[in-house]
């Protein structure tokens, strides 16, 4: 007589708790568990820090990306870097003892991302790391730090670009650890694009049809110095006086705009969510900004991207795709405009940035665990 069930039928499912803390992380989760919704060996549970708490930082995201509501929200809020980090490590292992998953996964380069892997891997818990190997190789930022230490306790290392790879192999990663997957930002970014015509940002802006530029910045290296700032604003004005520009305006960013001359084609909004973001980028003559992620969508979209920064750890984006580092200086930027007036990048897209890396992450994690 056949078994009611086979055996593979009574094992329980792998449980990996996910970890979101910023609002990057969120685009990156979401294939995630879409990818894990097919995939009935595995239960994966989403824990929120809290690190972005405001609903335009979070709440929107979640809605916006269908993104399932947290089992856990540690509610860690803002604070220096070493008590959010503290904060979350002590708030996050409680959760894990209650939850005794068999992996832990974080995603990006946020305080959250290190705080989780270290907690887990001092409890001997399985890390993977989504967006492993990329660098800077500028200490001063603090995500190179959280992309170093967790790179270096994580057991699994799923890399979105070549750099990825070759950066680990530098280090001494061990081959079998690491796995090219390609980019999960890029997957929200297909899967979402579509849908994201539908905003009614473009008209709720006048810019239906209008050419114009768009700025994100909040890096503390540009915005918590008034002078560097200032400088920024200087060439964001000129090129405003070519092309307006929009400029949704991350928290961090807006307390230090406050005293600060922005000029009247430079419009101020506030934080947007992810498929009015993605509408007002895909449409952008110019994207200007210091973030890691938009460096990637820009690519994706080709749409020519100037990053206001002296350094990527996306380099596949410069070398392959539509960016070009501006640096931060008045002159570096107006030059670095001059130029891609002059000489537009179409680009190509990076290789597995193609939409499936949520499935290729969920083959590398089950051939590791399951
Ligand atoms: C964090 C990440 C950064 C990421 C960015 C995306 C680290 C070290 N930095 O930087 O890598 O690119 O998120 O946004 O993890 N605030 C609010 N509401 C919120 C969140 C923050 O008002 O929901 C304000 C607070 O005043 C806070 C400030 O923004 O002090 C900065 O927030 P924080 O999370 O510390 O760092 P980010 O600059 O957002």
């Amino acid at each position: 007589m056949k078994a009611p069930f086979e055996s593979s039928h009574l094992k329980p499912p792998i449980r990996i708790l996910c970890i979101a803390g910023a609002r990057p992380n969120f685009m990156k989760l979401a294939p995630l568990f879409r990818a894990f919704a097919s995939a009935p060996e595995f239960d994966p549970v989403l824990v929120h820090t809290g690190q972005h708490y405001d609903d335009k930082m979070s709440g929107q995201f979640f809605r916006d990306l269908g993104l399932p509501t947290p089992a856990h929200n540690l509610e860690v809020g803002s604070s220096s870097h070493a008590q959010q980090t503290a904060d979350i490590m002590k708030r996050f292992e409680p959760v894990l003892l209650q939850e005794a998953p068999r992996a832990v996964l974080v995603v990006g380069d946020v305080n959250s991302t290190v705080a989780c892997a270290l907690v887990a891997q001092k409890l001997g818990v399985f890390v993977i790391h989504v967006e492993a190997g990329l660098r800077s190789f500028d200490r001063s930022m603090p995500e190179e730090i959280n992309r170093l230490v967790t790179d270096a306790i994580s057991d699994l290392l799923l890399v979105t670009e070549e750099s990825g790879l070759q950066n680990l192999k530098n280090e001494g990663a061990a081959v079998e650890k690491v796995v090219f997957v390609g980019n999960l930002m890029i997957d929200s970014l297909y899967f979402h694009l579509e849908r994201s015509k539908s905003s009614q940002i473009l008209e709720n802006l006048g810019l239906r049809g209008q050419r114009f530029g768009l700025i994100t910045l909040h890096r503390p290296s540009n915005v918590d110095d008034p002078a560097q700032l200032g400088e920024l604003l200087r060439a964001l004005r000129v090129i405003a006086d070519d092309v307006p520009l929009y400029f949704p305006v991350h928290p961090r960013t807006r307390a230090r705009l406050q005293d600060m001359e922005i000029g009247s084609r430079i419009h101020l909004l506030e934080p947007l969510g992810y498929l009015d973001f993605v509408c007002l980028m895909a449409q952008s003559t110019i994207v200007l900004t210091d973030s890691g992620g938009i460096q990637e969508e820009t690519t994706a979209l080709s749409v020519p991207c100037l990053t206001l920064r002296g350094n990527t750890e996306r380099p596949i984006t410069i070398q392959e795709g539509t960016n070009r580092l501006a640096g931060t200086s008045y002159e570096s930027v107006l030059n670095a405009w001059k130029q891609t007036v002059s000489s537009p990048r179409t680009g190509k897209i990076p290789k597995l940035w193609d939409g499936q890396a949520a499935e290729r992450c969920v083959a590398a994690i089950r051939a590791v665990l399951a």
